[in-house]
């Protein structure tokens, strides 16, 4: 069977992180190989990019989504498209979708305008399946410990990334699924693994 393009989305908080490495532990002890990547980030290029993104001073919005896009770019071509070709499932947290959320949604620049920015870089490479953690912005930040720029933004911004969030989900129906994120990280992992292989 094919290889295939896992996202994991959510706002702060949700445990995407854990999440991918235990998909990931799941796929290989039944036999499929697996690797996780985490966005922004991933090559050397693209961890550059993220100490701007994350750590930077004030950024304008396009330029921020721009610099997504570029390090996604990256990712795609370098690890993602390369893995896939290879027979290599790809486990991403985080992946195109939090650039519509997040800049599309929070940062208003348009879902549909972020989304054309992107596809250039993508080379027809979207994810074969998003999982949407979903969980209570205001909760999830609470369980951050340090908030990096984009996370430091607060309530309201996060707010508006989860209502983007769930409007992507009811809109790609065949694309997402979610799974309540208010509970604990066993009952997350074991019900992302199930999606998994209902699916596949
Ligand atoms: P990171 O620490 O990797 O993520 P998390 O909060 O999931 O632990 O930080 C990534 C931050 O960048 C997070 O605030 C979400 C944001 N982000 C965007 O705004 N757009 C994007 O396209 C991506 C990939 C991330």
């Amino acid at each position: 069977m094919r290889a295939r393009y896992v996202a994991l989305e959510g706002v702060e908080g949700t445990g995407k992180s854990t999440v991918a490495l235990r998909l990931a532990d799941h796929l290989r002890s039944t036999g499929r190989d697996a690797i996780v990547v985490r966005e922004p980030g991933g090559t050397p290029a693209g961890e550059g990019i993220r100490e701007l993104l994350l750590h930077g001073d004030h950024m304008e919005p396009w330029t921020e989504a721009l610099l997504f896009a570029a390090q996604r770019a990256q990712l795609v071509a370098d690890v993602v498209r390369p893995a896939l070709a290879a027979g290599i499932w790809v486990i991403s947290d985080r992946t195109v979708y939090s650039s519509l959320a997040y800049q599309g949604g929070g940062r208003g620049l348009g879902v549909e305008t972020v989304r054309t920015v992107n596809a250039a870089g993508l080379l027809g490479t979207w994810p074969d399946l998003v999982v949407l953690l979903e969980l209570d912005p205001a909760i999830g930040l609470s369980r951050q410990s340090t908030a990096d720029r984009i996370g430091a933004e607060g309530v309201h911004f996060q707010q508006r990334v989860a209502e983007t969030f769930a409007e992507l989900a009811q809109a790609e129906p065949d694309v997402f699924r979610t799974v309540a994120a208010d509970r604990p990280l066993s009952a997350v992992v074991a019900a992302v693994v199930d999606i998994v292989e209902q699916r596949w």
